[in-house]
């Protein structure tokens, strides 16, 4: 579901600064050569990713989900000096077409680590600045209460497709797992008194908590 009017969509990611050509190259390959393209988080939301990172310049990063590099790219581009981005990709044949366009791209800060996520986020020492959550959504609970205490106060965890196409909303016998998932973290969040949070109605619902 398109929550923004097109137009006003195609105005805001012309409003909001040119795509790079490497970020360009990795949409279009994205969607020739994988199943679910639309995975991708896109112009718009990668902008905002990007902004995010810049204003608190992190020193790590950590995302769970990587497909085929995007996000992580546009998180990279606000690290701090010698900052790092680890991210985590259970599917080998996307986690490698990242890999060849952080390496294209001389993102040496970012640590692509392949594997389960929910086995690889106990391993990460924190203090973690900015956590982005894209992975499965049965299991963002679980990297919920995997990341938060690794979080320092004042640190960001984002969560993307909170909307899950506006499914939330749906009465709760109609739901899929993936929703009630969805569901039960948001609301999840918003009782933790340790948190802010913030529900941009963006691409398909993006949750922005900072950690108090
Ligand atoms: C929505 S896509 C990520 C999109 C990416 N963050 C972006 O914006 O371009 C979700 C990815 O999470 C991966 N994934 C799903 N379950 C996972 C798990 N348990 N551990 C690690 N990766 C997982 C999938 O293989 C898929 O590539």
């Amino acid at each position: 579901m398109d929550f923004i009017d097109k137009r006003i969509d195609a105005y805001a990611e012309k409003s909001s600064g040119l795509e790079s050509a490497l970020l360009s190259k990795l949409h279009r390959e994205t969607y020739l050569k994988t199943y679910m393209p639309r995975m991708l988080s896109g112009h718009l939301q990668g902008r905002i990713l990007s902004m995010l990172s810049k204003m608190i310049q992190p020193r790590l990063i950590v995302e769970v989900g990587t497909f085929t590099g995007y996000s992580a790219i546009c998180l990279a581009e606000g690290l701090a000096e010698n900052g790092k981005l680890i991210t985590l990709e259970a599917n080998d044949e996307v986690a490698a077409i990242a890999q060849r366009y952080f390496d294209e791209g001389g993102f040496n800060q970012i640590e692509l680590q392949n594997g389960d996520a929910r086995e690889l986020i106990p391993a990460i020492n924190g203090p973690i600045d900015l956590a982005f959550i894209d992975a499965d959504k049965e299991n963002y609970t679980h990297y919920w209460n995997l990341l938060l205490p690794k979080m320092r106060n004042g640190g960001l965890i984002i969560a993307d497709n909170v909307l899950w196409s506006g499914k939330v909303l749906d009465p709760i016998e109609n739901q899929d797992a993936e929703t009630k998932a969805l569901l039960q973290f948001t609301q999840l969040v918003e009782a933790d008194d340790s948190v802010d949070q913030l529900l941009l109605p963006v691409r398909d619902g993006l949750l922005i908590v900072r950690k108090k």
